[in-house]
């Protein structure tokens, strides 16, 4: 319940504030030019299958096998942020924020780092698998 309220009070203060400073501000480590740093993979059939492998072997145990927050190692109060597939988050993550997120991870509710595990490569073919998860708003 305190997850939800916090989460409710950042988006309320998201509004009149410059991308990058809200996702900060929910826990995450960005870098200032998170948002506008370009994926260097082609989103193609090859990076898209490199990055649903990727994503079953690390990210599918919490995410779920449709990226919906329903995995076994699920954070059951923090489900509605970890739904991949909500289009409303679409607009704030865009591939360099998806890729810092992965490449960082966050505390509580915990996701993880992935800078030791996997390489850039690896995260900018899951990111690009992930987005193909959202559902069109
Ligand atoms: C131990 C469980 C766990 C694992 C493993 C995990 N995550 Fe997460 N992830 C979370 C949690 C919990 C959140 C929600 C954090 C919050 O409250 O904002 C999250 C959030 C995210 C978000 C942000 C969603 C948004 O709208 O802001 C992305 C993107 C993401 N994860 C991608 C991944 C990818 C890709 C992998 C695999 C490389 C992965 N995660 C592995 C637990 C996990």
């Amino acid at each position: 319940m305190l997850v939800a309220a916090i989460g409710i009070k950042a988006t309320a203060s998201d509004a009149g504030e410059a991308t990058v400073t809200p996702v900060q501000a929910r826990g995450w480590t960005l870098p200032e030019d998170a948002a506008t740093k370009q994926n260097p993979l082609k989103p193609d059939e090859k990076t898209v299958a490199d990055g649903k492998a990727v994503f079953k072997d690390k990210c599918q145990r919490c995410h779920g096998p449709g990226g919906l927050g329903d995995g076994p190692d699920a954070d059951p109060d923090a489900a509605g942020d970890m739904d991949l597939t909500n289009p409303k988050r679409a607009e704030r993550n865009p591939d360099g924020v998806v890729f810092y997120k992965v490449l960082n991870g966050r505390g509580r509710p915990k996701m993880p780092a992935f800078k030791d595990e996997l390489s850039e490569q690896q995260i900018w073919s899951v990111v690009t698998y992930v987005q193909t998860l959202r559902k069109k708003g």
